[in-house]
């Protein structure tokens, strides 16, 4: 039984497995159950120009300008034309997106920031992504030659003559395992958990980038770190992500005085590229004093004739949690880390710098965002890139048998029962990057600070765990990611997209070119 390997429960890893098991056997690998990954919180929607010619054409405008200057046009193109083929394939396989008018009623489509035209399909009104999700993992279901195992965190790549041919990895007992076949295909999404503030669930520890790096693949734009403009800001409460299909909606944001700002920051006032109203909201809530922090509100009081409950059921719920409702309440916000732009360096068939590995979805990086991702781009991206991986995957043909084998010998791992000590010690190592890196590396930057934050990850580097258990594990990913956009972030002496530099605050157009970064040395490149 020859087959690959795919690590991602989320809308890359579903779809790239469903063409896969076309040709041969696919083992499946998730951190949790197959239905917690990104995908399943991503409310807004998916862009997609299912309006003709024109409407592609827009789209891909309005990607390459949400990008700034840094989007690889050839990928965007692909990502806007393949686009519409790829949802009309989940509206076959039974994807419910949201309707109206009579009937059968048409595709409802909305408008988000930085988008010419209302192009955001959505389904239950918030919950795009779990509908998606739900549709994809059916058919995954139906597929005999798709094995899934869940709970399964990953600790290195399996590399055998120069070539990945599989994962180590830890069951939920932390029992070492080596999943071994043709490749892998990392579709293991983003590493928001690398700050202390973010929209992101916890399986989202980076683990694909640093596995990819440590085995040598380059990786690409770690600098350009998305920080969603409005989480919710309550004190103690998660990040909960307020979509920003709410501002699509007509909803204002508001300073502490109740004054509407955005239209001082950009000519679309709130519905600006994300990058810049994050950056607005960040200035508004700076007080006078050093460290002062004033409120910054999303405001949809003014809103009449819609039902907004009815429209944003899943956000709503989750307000009235906090005791906030969308039609009545001023709903505090504040930005957070929500989607990594760059990751391992993909040719436009998921390819990595290392034979066997591929990478599609947000832990790779091919270019398609630039520095700044448009919104809802990123369910589309997973399903054209991880099809397209899937493809060449496919197109490469298999090599070994697939096997799951109990790592006995291996030297650094044992089955272990970690202390209480050590455990707690680790926890507080983690929250100690994550806020050094919110601190310093967070939405705006300067040399000191990054500099300071390179220093300690340096000396964090001996206090690191082994990786026999799945938190020690995340805890070596995040340390990898963050020494990775640290020092992408220094070798970036310009502002541009998600990245500003306080001490280089304009373009520098000799820069716009993405970063490379591979054993330790960053320079920049031109995608070809
Ligand atoms: C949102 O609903 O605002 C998030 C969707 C995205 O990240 O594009």
């Amino acid at each position: 039984m020859r087959g690959w390997t795919v690590v991602g429960g989320g809308i890359t890893g579903l779809r790239a497995a469903l063409t896969l098991a076309k040709a041969a056997d696919v083992t499946l690998i998730t951190k949790e159950g197959a239905s917690e990954s990104n995908t399943h919180y991503a409310q807004g929607g998916i862009a997609v120009a299912m309006g003709g010619v024109q409407d592609v054409e827009l789209h891909g405008q309005d990607t390459i300008q949400a990008g700034d200057g840094l989007v690889f046009e050839k990928a965007a193109r692909l990502l806007v034309e393949e686009g519409p083929v790829r949802v009309e394939e989940l509206l076959a396989w039974g994807t419910h997106f949201d309707r109206e008018g009579s009937g059968r009623g048409e595709l409802m489509r909305t408008r988000e920031g930085a988008h010419s035209l209302p192009r955001i399909l959505h389904a239950n009104g918030d919950a795009t992504g779990r509908e998606i999700g739900r549709a994809l993992l059916e058919r995954v279901g139906q597929e005999p030659r798709i094995h899934l195992h869940e709970r399964v965190t990953m600790r290195h790549l399996v590399v055998r003559d120069g070539r990945v041919i599989g994962v180590h990895a830890l069951d939920d007992h932390n029992k070492p395992l080596m999943f071994l076949g043709s490749g892998v295909l990392l579709a293991s999404g983003g590493a928001g958990q690398v700050y202390s503030d973010t929209t992101n669930p916890g399986v989202a520890t980076g683990d694909g980038i640093a596995m990819a790096y440590r085995a040598g693949a380059e990786v690409s734009d770690m600098e350009f770190y998305q920080f969603h403009p409005t989480a919710l800001s309550v004190p103690g409460a998660p990040r909960f992500l307020l979509s920003e299909a709410l501002r699509g909606e007509g909803a204002l944001l508001r300073n502490h005085r109740g004054e509407r700002f955005m239209e001082r920051y950009h000519p679309m006032a709130e519905l600006a590229p994300r990058d810049v109203v994050a950056r607005a909201i960040m200035r508004e809530g700076m007080g006078e004093r050093p460290g002062e922090s004033l409120p910054v509100y999303l405001d949809m009081r003014h809103i009449t004739g819609k039902d907004l409950r009815a429209r944003f059921p899943g956000i709503s719920a989750r307000l009235a949690e906090y005791g906030f409702e969308l039609s009545r309440d001023l709903i505090p916000v504040r930005p957070a880390a929500h989607y990594l732009m760059g990751g391992v360096r993909t040719d436009l068939h998921g390819r990595t710098t290392v034979p066997g590995l591929f990478a599609a979805g947000e832990v790779a990086c091919t270019g398609v965002h630039g520095a700044n991702r448009l919104a809802s781009n990123s369910l589309l991206e997973g399903l054209v890139f991880g099809q397209r991986a899937a493809e060449a995957m496919v197109q490469e043909g298999l090599r070994d048998e697939l096997s799951i084998a109990e790592e006995k010998a291996a030297p650094t791992v044992q089955t272990v029962s970690v202390g209480e000590g050590e455990a707690s010690r680790v926890a507080a190592l983690r929250e100690r990057l994550r806020n050094l890196m919110w601190q310093h590396a967070g939405l705006l930057r300067d040399q000191a600070g990054l500099s300071a934050i390179q220093a300690e990850l340096h000396v964090m580097r001996r206090e690191l765990p082994a990786a026999t258990t799945r938190e020690n594990a995340e805890m070596c990913n995040l340390h990898t990611v963050a020494e990775l956009i640290v020092a992408s972030a220094l070798a970036r002496k310009e502002s541009r997209g998600a990245h500003a530099r306080t001490d280089f605050p304009q373009h520098d157009p000799g820069q716009a070119k993405h970063s490379r970064m591979v054993r330790g040395h960053v320079d920049f490149v031109e995608f070809t």
